[in-house]
Order: structure tokens, then C-alpha cells, then sequence
């Protein structure tokens, strides 16, 4: 009896022994590994933090969904920070490794290069950082934006402008295709509510200390003392230590930045922060999620010397959104087919066709899932956002001032029902007490007239309620 239930039992464990190693083994056949490419610029600190968010986002990916059939394998190509660089590791990616799709790369200069590459060729191109509206007027199908496009917070500007009642702005911005790039919209958004533009300034993204005070001394003289800043983090710290000196941060003046200096607040010195005291700004707002906190508190555990930014966290989301597409897509087609193999004119011609690029075009546009960054989801191939953050620079960091809501317009908190636009509502209803520049104990109306040396203020009716 013992004896028998002994054979019993070893043939059972032999038995489930067997079937568990064909199963696994069944399993490993089956997967298929998928090259895609990754264009950054290797060696900065935002690409370090680029490729750990992309290594974090396979790791997490796979290891919770174990069963799927394809993984990701990523090739990384080195842009040099720059457009040339972009665009020749882009065909080397292309050429030698074959990828079928590519993420980044970091600049909109960069991007556009690669956009073109990538419709020839029909490699998705995967951006989580490229967000110059001009990329969008490229119209290629083969690229995704897993970020918001600039122009996306010119209603938010727009909403600022109006609640205090200016008449008249001037936009500061880089002379590239980021800077430039906000431009048509914002033009357009703020002629809805008759706001003039009477000058812009223009800074070059190598000007130096000199020729930003130059710039400087010009606003100074002219009577508009709104202005809204679009830049890089770099340029705009020298820009407001620069501005502080000369005399534009007193009271008076009103500056409004972009999300492309507050998203990246952290990067800038405390020299740079103490002369940003009293500006406004709008912030990409990230909604707070349990997996939002786990990630950056396994973050700042694993790096605690590598800042976590928002672009950080799209690098992740798109990442998982890429792996998700193409197990979609399936594993047919993983070939290039030569469009014309016999002409090769330029590296361009001979690089050849994806023939999983239409495959991968209709499953990248419908992911949906909760990202580390919000829900994502493609609209027209790009992130697109209903909430901005209004905040405050104050001392050593930022206060949150209120939000600006598609549907609400600027509201304190995000529960808050919305004010109407009536005669009788304030400011003081849709956002909380801001510091001005200078600490100016009331509203800066938005305009004075410059005298040399001695400046006259000049008194304005105070407004109460909203322009029409
Ligand atoms: C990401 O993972 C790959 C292999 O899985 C490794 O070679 C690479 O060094 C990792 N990169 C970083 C930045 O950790
Ligand atoms: C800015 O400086 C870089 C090198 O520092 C140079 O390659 C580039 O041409 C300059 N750009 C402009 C617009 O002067
Ligand atoms: C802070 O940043 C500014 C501008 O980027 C730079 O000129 C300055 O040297 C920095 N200060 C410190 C203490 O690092
Ligand atoms: C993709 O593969 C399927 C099945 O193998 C085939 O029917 C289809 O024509 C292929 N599509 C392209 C674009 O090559
Ligand atoms: C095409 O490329 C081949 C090999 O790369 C080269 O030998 C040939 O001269 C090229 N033809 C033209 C027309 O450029």
C-alpha cells in the first residue's frame, strides 16, 4: 500500500514536473523580441534620467504582465545635443538595427529632422519632450507626442491676462522653433479678448549677459510692463538675475512664464529663484495617484541625486505605451521592404520601408491606461491636457495660486465651482493672494509711462470686475 502511494506520488511530481519546464519552455518560444530605438543626448542629466525611466517603465511593464508575447528591446542612439546628431543616430537606428519605432528625441529642432526620417520610412517617432506647436502643422502620421504641445496653455495666459484686466503684453521669447513656436496661437488667443501687442522680444538662446541687459534696458523704456516669458530654464535664470538688477522686478511690472521654465523650476539656483520673486506662472499639472507616490518615493530611494521631472514621467508612460502597441500589433511584418533598392541617391532612399509601421500607427492611437503622469491617451496623436497649475514664486520656491480648468476657467482649488464673470466678482474669487514683484501692495495696473532716470507713476482708475 505504502509502496504504491509512493509510485503514485512520483509519478504525479515527475508528471507536473515535466509539463511545468515544456510549459515554460512553450512560453520563452514564443516571445518575440521587438528592437526599437532611443535617440537622447547621452551624458546630460536629463537623459540619464531619460533612459533609467525607460529601463524602470520595461522592468515594471513586463514583470506585471508576464504573459505577453512581445518585449521590447531598446537600442539607444547617441543626438550629440544636436539636430544633426539626432538625425544621423536616428538613420543609424534605422539602418543597422532596424527599429520599429523611435522615442525622443529631447529638443523640437531635433524632432523635426526625425519626423521627416520617420515618415519615410514609417518609424513612429515617440516624443516625450518635443513640444513646439510647429511640430503639429508637420502633420505626419508617424508622429506621437507623449506630452503636450506649447500652445496648449495659451487659454490659460489667455484666462491671467483677462481676470486682472491688461490691455497690452509682450511676449520674451528664444529665437528657435521652441520659442517661436507658441507664437501663432498665443497671437490668436489673446486678440479674442482685444489684448495688444505692441513689441516682442527676441533673446537668442546663446545671448550673453550684456545682451540680455540690452534687451532689458529696451522694456524698461516702453510703457507695457506685462510680459510673458517663454524660455529655457538655463536662459531664463540669467535672464531674471539680470532683470532684478537692472530694475524690472519692482512693483509695477507683471511677468508671466510658460511651463517651459516652471515645469523645470527645480533645475534653477537659488541666485536664479531670488530674482524669479513675485512672477507668475503656468505649470503642467500632474494629478496626485498612489502609483505616482510609490514611483517617486522608489525614485528618490534608487537616485536620490537625479531630480524626477514631468518629462521624466512621460518617458515612462511612453514607454509602456509603446510596449503595449506593439504587442497589439502582433509579430508579422517585422520587416523593412526596400522601396527602391536600386536608387540610392542618399542614405535617406536606401534606408527602406517598415512594414510594421501601419500596423503600429492604429494601435498606438488607442492605448489608454492610468500613467505615472495621468491618464493617457493620444488625441489627434498627442497628450491633450484639460488642467493647468497657477502658481506663485515666493522666497525659495512656489505656491500653487489656483488652476486653470477647460470647462471652469481659473478656479481656487479644483473642486471649486465656477464664478461667473459678473461686475461684481474679484480677482480674489478665482485665485489666491499672489506676491507681486517688488511686493506691490495692490494690482499692477499694467502700464507706466518711462521717464529717463526718474519715472512718473501714473494713477489709474482702479478697475473692479472684468473688462469687457
Ligand atoms: C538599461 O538596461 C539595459 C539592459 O537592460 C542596460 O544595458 C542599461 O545600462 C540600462 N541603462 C541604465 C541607464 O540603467
Ligand atoms: C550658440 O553657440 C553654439 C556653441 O556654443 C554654436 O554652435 C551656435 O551656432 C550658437 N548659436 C547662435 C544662434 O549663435
Ligand atoms: C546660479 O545660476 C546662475 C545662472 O544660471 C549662474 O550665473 C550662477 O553662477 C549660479 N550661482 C551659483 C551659486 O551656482
Ligand atoms: C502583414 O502580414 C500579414 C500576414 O502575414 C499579411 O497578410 C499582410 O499583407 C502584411 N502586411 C503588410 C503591410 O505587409
Ligand atoms: C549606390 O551604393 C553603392 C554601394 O553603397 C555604390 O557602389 C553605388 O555607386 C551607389 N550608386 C549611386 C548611383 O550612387
Amino acid at each position: 500500500m505504502g509502496l504504491s502511494f509512493f509510485f503514485f506520488f512520483f509519478f504525479f511530481f515527475f508528471f507536473f514536473f515535466f509539463f511545468f519546464v515544456e510549459l515554460t519552455r512553450g512560453q520563452n518560444n514564443r516571445l518575440t523580441e521587438v528592437n526599437v530605438g532611443v535617440v537622447t543626448d547621452v551624458g546630460t542629466s536629463y537623459s540619464d534620467v531619460s533612459m533609467l525611466c525607460i529601463n524602470m517603465s520595461l522592468v515594471d511593464f513586463y514583470s506585471s504582465h508576464p504573459q505577453l508575447k512581445t518585449r521590447l528591446v531598446v537600442n539607444i542612439g547617441d543626438s550629440r545635443k544636436d539636430v544633426i546628431g539626432a538625425a544621423a543616430a536616428a538613420l543609424d537606428l534605422i539602418k543597422n538595427k532596424q527599429v520599429k519605432a523611435i522615442v525622443g528625441p529631447w529638443t523640437s529642432m531635433q524632432a523635426h529632422f526625425l519626423i521627416e526620417i520617420g515618415q519615410k520610412s514609417r518609424v513612429p517617432i515617440i516624443s516625450y519632450s518635443a513640444t513646439s506647436p510647429s511640430l503639429t502643422s508637420l502633420r505626419s502620421p508617424y508622429f506621437f507626442r507623449a506630452t503636450y504641445d506649447d500652445s496648449s496653455q495659451v487659454h490659460a495666459i489667455k484666462a491671467i491676462v483677462k481676470l486682472f484686466g491688461w490691455r497690452e503684453v509682450v511676449p520674451v521669447y528664444i529665437d528657435n522653433t521652441f520659442g517661436e513656436g507658441i507664437m501663432p496661437r498665443l497671437t490668436d488667443a489673446l486678440q479674442e479678448i482685444n489684448v495688444r501687442i505692441p513689441y516682442r522680444t527676441v533673446i537668442s538662446l546663446n545671448a550673453t549677459d550684456t545682451e540680455i541687459s540690452v534687451e532689458l534696458l529696451k522694456m524698461m523704456n516702453m510703457p507695457t510692463r506685462v510680459f510673458i516669458v517663454h524660455m529655457y530654464t538655463a536662459l531664463a535664470s540669467r535672464f531674471f538675475i539680470k532683470a532684478k538688477e537692472i530694475g524690472l522686478m519692482k512693483p509695477g511690472y507683471v511677468w508671466i512664464l510658460t511651463n517651459g521654465v516652471m515645469d523645470d523650476l527645480s533645475s534653477i539656483n537659488k541666485t536664479g529663484i531670488d530674482g524669479m520673486e513675485g512672477v507668475l506662472g503656468v505649470k503642467t499639472y500632474i494629478q496626485k495617484s498612489e502609483d505616482l507616490d510609490n514611483f517617486k518615493a522608489r525614485w528618490s530611494k534608487l537616485f536620490p541625486r537625479l531630480d524626477m521631472s514631468v518629462y521624466g514621467l512621460w518617458t515612462y508612460d511612453a514607454i509602456t505605451t509603446l510596449a503595449m502597441a506593439v504587442e497589439e500589433a502582433g509579430t508579422n511584418n517585422l520587416t523593412f521592404s526596400n522601396a527602391d533598392p536600386r536608387r540610392n541617391v542618399s542614405d535617406l532612399e536606401t534606408l527602406g520601408v517598415s512594414q510594421y509601421g501601419p500596423m503600429l500607427l492604429p494601435t498606438l492611437s488607442r492605448v489608454r491606461f492610468r500613467g505615472l503622469a495621468g491618464d493617457f491617451r493620444f488625441f489627434n496623436r498627442q497628450l491633450q491636457p484639460s488642467v493647468f497649475e497657477i502658481v506663485n514664486i515666493i522666497g525659495t520656491g512656489e505656491k500653487s495660486l489656483g488652476f486653470w480648468t477647460e470647462e471652469n476657467g481659473l478656479v481656487k482649488t479644483l473642486g471649486q465651482k465656477p464664478h461667473s464673470m459678473n461686475a461684481l466678482s474679484n480677482w480674489k474669487d478665482h485665485l489666491k493672494h499672489i506676491t507681486w514683484p517688488g511686493e506691490a501692495d495692490s494690482v499692477p495696473p499694467g502700464w507706466e509711462i518711462p521717464t529717463n532716470g526718474k519715472k512718473l507713476r501714473i494713477g489709474v482708475p482702479k478697475r473692479t470686475g472684468f473688462p469687457v
